[in-house]
């Protein structure tokens, strides 16, 4: 009989998101009545911008009509979107991309999850602890061998630079699920690494759109030498609330080189080209058109808007958080709240006394990595008034 992918058998049973969805679906289950307020994954609550759905409205009429049908789409993403991108997302910063260092896709956690199919499965695989789990699962399910680099307070949650080799570096910043955020310089000494090693980082600035510190990085490509060293991974879910309508992009610099086994030079745009072309179709014209919108003056005014909103939710979290002495951080420039669970106990086990006892899902630290244990994470992609009564019933349960 056929054998499954033994490399399953490394990944833990579920997926995180995934096991605490059954977990809340079986205490709900058991208790009818129960106002559960979840404050777990980080989905987005606020309806699109009106730009947005405007944008996406003109789309779907475009496909009634045969002359403004649209069919398959360019491999890489319709080019007007990844001009946008460069000139909207990137000018600002005075990075200079070509609209061909640009694959739109359906999400950023599709191609995180994908990316390594264009590399060898040979040496080792450096990911910042705690992590978002799909950079882990999904090197553990290739066969590739993980090595976690913790990050904790003393590291500002940026982690040590290594002094063994790594030969790919997973890093987020904003990060999820800490909420920290990594300055220029400690982004530079991890480029510096990078360079010198001969590695790869994979960079995850999904929640880029939440910096309002004018001196954090909102892209590797601000640190020199990154593109030499880096592919990036940008998200609409979290900038514009498209988590439902799925589209993000993913840049990898034209000169971006790897050796391929007979120690050749090849080119990581051309082999994801090859993979993308290969493996998938695109995102959809509609989603790609309400995207453009993001870039539209009226467009960035209407996400900015939602984005503050999360952002004073984060706030109020983050206070609630200080005022019962969990120790809150981040937050600030990022929409995630991570905190210590009271006395250091089991991050299970918090999550399980949140449900039982105040009806609150948080989602727990440990499940995002060894070093997150004894954390929780909080989102403040949450309605306000139900964010401000969980909070109560925190502080209630805390307080007894
Ligand atoms: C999270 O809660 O960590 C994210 O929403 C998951 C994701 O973006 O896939």
């Amino acid at each position: 009989m056929i054998k499954s992918n033994s490399n399953f058998s490394r990944l833990p049973e579920r997926y995180l998101f995934l096991d605490i969805a059954k977990r809340v679906n079986a205490f709900s289950k058991a208790n009818p009545s129960a106002d559960i307020i979840r404050m777990g994954i980080g989905d987005v609550t606020r309806p699109l911008a009106p730009a947005v759905i405007k944008a996406m409205h003109e789309a779907v009429e475009d496909c009634a009509a045969q002359d403004t049908f649209h069919g398959y789409g360019p491999e890489r993403g319709y080019q007007w979107l990844r001009e946008a991108i460069v000139k909207g997302d990137y000018e600002p910063l005075g990075v200079n991309l070509s609209p061909d260092d640009i694959f739109v896709n359906d999400g950023a956690k599709s191609d995180t999850g994908n990316i390594g199919d264009i590399l060898s499965t040979d040496g080792l695989v450096g990911i910042t602890d705690p992590v978002y789990p799909v950079y882990v699962d999904t090197n553990l399910m290739r066969g590739a061998q993980v090595r976690f680099i913790p990050c904790n307070a003393a590291n500002g949650y940026t982690g040590d630079i290594p002094t063994e080799r790594l030969d790919v570096i997973y890093l987020c910043y904003p990060n999820n699920p800490t909420g920290a955020v990594i300055t220029k310089a400690k982004l530079k000494e991890w480029v510096d690494y990078a360079l010198s090693n001969g590695s790869i980082i994979m960079y995850d600035s999904a929640y880029e759109a939440f910096i309002r510190d004018p001196e954090i990085p909102h892209s590797i490509y601000e640190i020199e030498g990154a593109k030499e060293c880096a592919i990036e991974f940008r998200s609409f879910s979290k900038t514009a609330g498209f988590t439902g309508i799925r589209c993000g992009y993913t840049v990898i610099p034209q000169g971006l080189m790897v050796n391929d086994e007979s120690g050749r030079k090849v080119s990581l745009n051309a082999l994801w080209e090859r993979r993308q072309s290969c493996k998938f179709n695109g995102a959809s014209y509609v989603s790609q058109r309400g995207a453009l919108a993001v870039y539209t003056p009226e467009g960035r005014k209407q996400i900015h808007e939602t984005i503050d909103y999360y952002l004073e939710t984060a706030r109020i979290i983050r206070d609630s958080m200080t005022e019962v002495g969990l120790n809150p951080q981040g937050g600030e420039n990022a929409p995630y709240i991570w905190a210590e669970t009271p006395q250091g106990i089991d991050s299970w086990e918090f999550f399980d006394i949140l449900l039982e006892k105040a009806q609150v899902v948080v989602t727990p630290g440990s499940g995002f990595g060894p070093s997150g244990q004894g954390y929780f994470r909080i989102t403040s992609f949450a309605d306000r008034q139900r964010t401000i009564e969980a909070m109560q019933r925190i502080k209630n349960l805390m307080n007894k």
